[in-house]
């Protein structure tokens, strides 16, 4: 399907290295490395500490420039200002303003992407709800447990209607049910022709969601498939069946000694994950809570995020009108000062961002070492004002 268009990510030959106060090379984070994602895809960005996963994002978003191959996301320059438009980033670090609630924090991405405040009021109460976080939206992210800062974080990527969206990992923090809205979030954004990179330690996520991964280890590429192309054991078989009679079971051992001439085989119970069984515990515990203290909305959360029609309408309405004209998703600034929610100043940022750049629709670039080392001080320049104009906004 996907195949055929432009590729969401064209990575060739993606070069990092790190270097020192003297410009000796220090760590060669990303090493001569092919990749692609295409539209729709949901792709699993594997490796342990250090091999290469957030270097290789923040390249994709424009933070980190290359120091060789090329790179080209939606088919632009990853510094264009039109990329940064249609991506929306969880970075792997909170960095959300401590004084600000939660509908402010959102309220204030919101005017950076050029909202206008009739849409943002739309969009925050859905997304609130959508991540399980309503009831909680005048309170100040500084008292945030992690998961509750990891589930604003997300609601925050998502406020600009994003087609790409890069997943740091979104679901650190969270515990089991958090965890599965997570998922079963991603899966309804993958539903409405969404691609989305993710990376995780958490290998059981990955598994249950995407439909590719890429393994990095020191730097370099070590596999790349879809689950099943990686992970199905071809050369054995399994049956399941309704528990069987024991007549019927020792006919069938007797049958497989027969064709298999010695080879060994064998037959046990299929065993739930512990994750299916928790969840299940979890919501029984539930429902009998409602049932005995009358509690209502005890499950919303969960049942939110699970039950198709409800949720679909949700995203409907999110992604049926598109952001007037975002500005670019910027690394955020940390900024430890209140913010009082002023009128967008986006338009400027927006300018500042494509004067300070100097970029637009550029083609995929391939450059010398010297270049890149040139271009990296430069954008660390763009992002060091752009902090600035951020944290300006009192
Ligand atoms: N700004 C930097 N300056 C110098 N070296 C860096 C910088 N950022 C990353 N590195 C180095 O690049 C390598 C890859 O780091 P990266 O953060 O991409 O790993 P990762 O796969 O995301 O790891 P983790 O799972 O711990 O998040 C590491 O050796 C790291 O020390
Ligand atoms: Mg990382």
């Amino acid at each position: 399907m996907a195949q055929q268009s432009t590729p969401v990510v064209s990575a060739v030959g993606l070069t990092k290295v790190f270097r020192d106060f003297w410009g000796r090379p220090k760590a060669k984070a990303v090493n001569d490395v092919d990749f692609e994602i295409h539209e729709g895809e949901v792709v699993g960005l594997l490796g342990p500490n250090g091999s290469g996963k957030s270097t290789t994002v923040k390249m994709i978003l424009g933070l980190l420039y290359p120091t060789g191959g090329s790179l080209s996301v939606l088919g632009r320059s990853p510094r264009a200002v039109e990329t940064k438009r249609e991506i929306g980033y969880l970075p792997e670090e909170s960095y959300l303003y401590k004084y600000l609630t939660a509908e402010e924090t959102l309220d204030f991405f919101g005017a950076l992407f050029n909202l206008s405040k009739a849409e943002r009021r739309r969009r925050i109460d859905q997304l609130l709800e959508m991540v399980g976080m309503a009831h909680a939206r005048r309170r100040r992210v500084g008292e945030f447990s992690k998961g509750m800062a990891r589930r604003i974080g997300l609601a925050q990527a998502m406020i600009n209607d994003p087609a790409f969206l890069i997943l740091d990992e979104p679901t650190s923090g969270l515990d089991p049910l958090g965890c599965k809205e997570v998922k079963d979030l991603i899966t309804m954004l993958k539903k409405r022709g969404k691609t989305v990179v993710i990376t995780s330690h958490l290998l059981s996520d990955i598994e249950d969601i995407c439909d590719r991964v890429i393994i990095l280890y020191g730097g370099r590429v070590r596999a790349t498939g879809t689950l099943n192309e990686l992970l199905t054991v071809n050369n054995e078989n399994r049956i399941i069946t309704p528990a069987l009679p024991p007549p019927v079971m020792n006919r069938l051992v007797a049958l497989l000694r027969e064709n298999l001439q010695g080879e060994e085989f064998r037959i046990d119970h299929p065993r739930r994950t512990l994750e299916e069984f928790f969840l299940e515990v979890i919501n029984r515990a539930k429902a009998e809570s409602i049932e005995t203290a009358g509690v209502v909305g005890g499950g919303k959360i969960a049942e939110y995020l699970s039950e198709e029609e409800k949720s679909n309408a949700v995203l409907d309405a999110l992604m049926s009108e598109s952001a007037a004209s975002p500005v670019a998703a910027a690394e955020p600034a940390v900024v430890e000062e209140p913010i009082v929610a002023a009128e967008p100043t986006a338009p400027v940022l927006e300018e500042k961002l494509a004067e300070l750049t100097g970029e637009s629709a550029a083609a995929p670039e391939s450059k010398t070492e010297e270049e890149a080392q040139k271009k990296q001080e430069e954008l660390d320049a763009v992002n060091a004002k752009l902090d600035d104009l951020l944290s300006s906004r009192k």
